[in-house]
């Protein structure tokens, strides 16, 4: 399959400072990419690269295999952290200059307005936080871009905006594009993203699918069970961590073996419950420290 990006080794200091220490990523055609990482991370830094021509001291970048340039700048849409929109300008004023800007075709503006339910003749400053975002998003979208990169896109906004913005997300998905998203949300990694490269310190400390890291770092699923339990001969490599929780690494397999094990011994089970291990547990694994 197409490549949609590959970093090699990138690295980039700011003075005596190294904020990417040799990253290395390969993002597929089609998917939605999130990098993971907490304050300064090397997030931003990265995206900057990507999307803005930040320069870089060594390594390689390509986009759908060509070095980065003009042509590869019409590829990506790029939402920064900060809105890019004029506030002095109408929604549609805004859309309008950055079509002429990127030389895409108009009738883009109404179709955006439209599809983001966006009110046309209100300034972006008196915007709310959500539609100023969905705002930059229609902006970024408005030269039909085969990727979306977006820098921590839901921040500040509130559980229904962030919702809605998942839905544009998954939707420009949906229609076989390209989605790199930095983010230090747990959950949105966990509800958008096919592959997951957690970042901390300016480097890649882990990448894969959400379920890749959480079994890379080991974390089982944790099943509590209460009752008024026994047990003998419970399945191969369950341990019993005192009585109960069980703590066990592939509980789709194990659970019916351990109920079977507490039925047979005649326990009465009053209540089973399962907990996931988060992505969160695994990030505290693997870097030392909390997200947020
Ligand atoms: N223009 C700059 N000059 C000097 N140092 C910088 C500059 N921009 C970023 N840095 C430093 O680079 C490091 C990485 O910053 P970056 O903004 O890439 O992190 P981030 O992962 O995006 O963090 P956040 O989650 O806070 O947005 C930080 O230590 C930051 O202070
Ligand atoms: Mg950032």
């Amino acid at each position: 399959m197409m490549k949609a990006l590959i970093v090699r080794d990138l690295r980039k200091t700011y003075g005596k400072t190294e904020v990417l220490r040799g990253i290395d990523l390969e993002v597929e055609e089609g998917e939605v990419f999130a990098l993971l990482g907490p304050n300064g991370a090397g997030k931003t830094t990265l995206i900057r690269i990507l999307a803005e021509g930040l320069s870089y001291d060594t390594g390689e970048v390509l986009i759908f295999g060509m070095p980065l340039s003009k042509e590869t700048a019409r590829l990506m849409g790029y939402v920064p952290q900060e809105s890019i929109a004029y506030g002095a300008l109408t929604v549609e004023e805004n859309l309008r200059f950055y079509a002429d800007l990127y030389d895409a075709p108009a009738d883009g503006v109404g179709e955006l307005i439209g599809r983001f339910e966006l009110p046309p003749k209100k300034k972006a400053r008196e915007l709310s936080g959500g539609q100023l975002k969905k705002l930059s998003l229609a902006i970024a979208l408005l030269h039909e871009p085969k990727i979306l990169i977006l820098d921590e896109p839901s921040n500040g906004l509130d559980v229904p905006a962030r919702r809605e913005l998942w839905e544009i997300i998954e939707s420009f998905r949906r229609g076989g594009k390209t989605v790199i998203i930095a983010t230090h949300y747990m959950e949105e990694a966990e509800r958008l993203a096919d592959d997951v490269a957690v970042m901390n310190g300016g480097r890649v400390v882990a990448v894969g699918t959400v379920d890749d890291l959480k079994r890379l770092v080991g974390e089982g699923s944790i099943i509590h069970i209460e009752g008024r339990l026994r047990a003998e001969n419970l399945p191969d490599g369950v341990d019993v961590i005192g009585e109960n929780p069980l703590r066990v690494r592939d509980v789709r397999r194990e659970l019916p073996g351990i109920i079977e094990a507490l039925v047979r011994a005649e326990s009465e089970i009053r209540l089973v419950r399962i907990e996931e291990p988060t992505l969160e547990d695994v990030f505290v694994k693997l870097t030392g420290r909390g997200l947020e």
